[in-house]
């Protein structure tokens, strides 16, 4: 309610994949988890696992329109301006645009990274209270072992996964964006055999470069170019000709609305500080979770069991957690090193706002939300920390239930 220009204008772009969400994801999820929830003991074990399989599917599914959506934010491909708004003319050019091919792998495996952390977290905080037990129970301790391997297993492809979309990512970004790469990288000037920053300090009003240290060559390594354009440069491109992609190109609706956004004095330069140590935190916390869950695979190996203590501790709790917040950064980076667009090159963030809501609605509007989520996330974290802490249910052997009136299938 709070961005009713920005949905008028992209309205005809996001309502087919938004309405193919909601028909084909939502409606698989909500049926299929319904049947999850309500079927247990009723489903065979096979049918009520497929159950959650198709549940699953479904959130697949949906994280493609809402990809994809987001993607067309980032490149606006497929439309056209006609009536005042974007208007779609190829549905296929926003399924197949470039950012969304690289952004949609490398959200999902995101995902994965966080769900083989948090089997390996819970299941290895176990693993330590049972290896502190006198008697250990075999049973749990197989099962929690299994957990935590598979779990830090599922981590680690997911880790080698994400680097190799991320890099793709990289690319496809530098390409379309080229920008945000410049803020991610607080390059100033343009580069050839542009060096990786591993440390920039620039000045606080982050209009220069006060102290680095770099390694040469790696930015157009990770960005596929040989020349990286810096932040100073691309401000006096867009001063020339508007927005413009690395290769000097735009898209159809970025060319319509050259002219149009060249009177408006939009600052094209996104805040560079939280590009640069959004980008890093995501990759950094990435990297951290991988060592630890490559620790944990190590000190379990060959049936070893962990030694109860503050490192491992530190680890169970490390690995939920780490790859969470990487996903937080990696959002922040990519929506924050898109500003100050809405829609790359076409829409500044400003004029994409309500114009009937006034500041002290959006305030109260963010408080309420923040006091209800806050409240929600209390009682979420309250239930799953008792379910965690009750650990595996006990199995009751399985009755063999004798139907006394059945008719005898065979008698001797
Ligand atoms: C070496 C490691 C990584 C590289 C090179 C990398 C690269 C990138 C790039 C370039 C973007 C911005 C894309 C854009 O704005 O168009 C991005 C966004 C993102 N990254 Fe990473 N990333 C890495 C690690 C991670 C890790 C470990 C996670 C989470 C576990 C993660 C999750 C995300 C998410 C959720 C986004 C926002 C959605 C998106 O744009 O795809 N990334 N990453």
């Amino acid at each position: 309610m709070n961005w009713s220009e920005y949905s008028r204008f992209v309205g005809d772009i996001f309502g087919a994949p938004l309405a193919l969400e909601a028909l084909i994801a939502f409606f698989l999820e909500s049926t299929f988890l319904g049947l999850w929830i309500f079927g247990w003991d009723k489903l065979s074990r096979g049918k009520h696992l497929a159950m959650i399989w198709l549940a699953s599917i479904g959130t697949l599914i949906s994280s493609i329109f809402i990809m994809a959506a987001n993607s067309w934010m980032q490149n606006p491909v497929g439309a056209t301006y006609n009536n005042g708004r974007a208007e779609l003319v190829d549905f296929g050019a926003v399924l197949t645009n470039p950012i969304f091919l690289a952004q949609w792998p490398h959200t999902v495996i995101g995902a994965f990274m966080v769900a083989g952390s948090f089997i390996a977290g819970v299941a290895g905080w176990h693993l330590a209270k049972q290896a502190k037990k006198a008697t250990p129970d075999a049973e749990d301790v197989s099962a929690y072992r299994t957990a935590t391997k598979f779990g830090a297993t599922i981590m680690l492809v997911a880790g080698l996964l994400i680097i190799l979309t991320g890099d793709l990512l990289g690319k496809q970004m530098t390409q379309v964006q080229p920008m945000k790469m410049a803020a991610a990288e607080a390059l100033y000037t343009t580069e050839t055999n542009a060096p990786f920053s591993i440390l920039t300090i620039g000045s606080l009003d982050g209009s220069k470069e006060v102290w680095s240290f770099k390694v040469p060559g790696v930015l157009s390594i990770l960005a596929g170019e040989s020349t990286v354009k810096g932040i100073n440069n691309l401000q006096a491109d867009y001063a020339k000709t508007g927005f413009t992609q690395a290769d000097g190109s735009q898209n159809t609706l970025q060319k319509e609305f050259a002219s149009k956004l060249s009177t408006l004095g939009v600052n094209p330069t996104p805040n560079i500080f939280m590009s640069y140590w959004a980008f890093r935190i995501m990759m950094g916390l990435g990297f951290l979770t991988m060592i630890v869950g490559a620790w944990l695979l190590w000190v379990t190996r060959k049936g070893a069991m962990p030694k109860p203590g503050k490192l491992w501790t530190t680890a169970v709790w490390i690995l939920p957690l780490a790859p969470l917040f990487a996903n937080s950064f990696g959002w922040i980076f990519t929506e924050m090193g898109r500003q100050p667009w809405i829609v790359a090159g076409v829409m500044p963030t400003s004029f994409a706002v309500s114009p009937t809501v006034s500041v002290g609605d959006v305030w109260f509007t963010m408080i309420v939300y923040t006091l209800l989520y806050g409240g929600l996330a209390v009682i979420e974290l309250g239930l799953m920390f008792k379910y965690i802490k009750k650990g595996l249910p006990v199995v009751a052997p399985v009755e063999q239930i004798v139907d006394e009136d059945a008719p005898l299938s065979f008698a001797y």
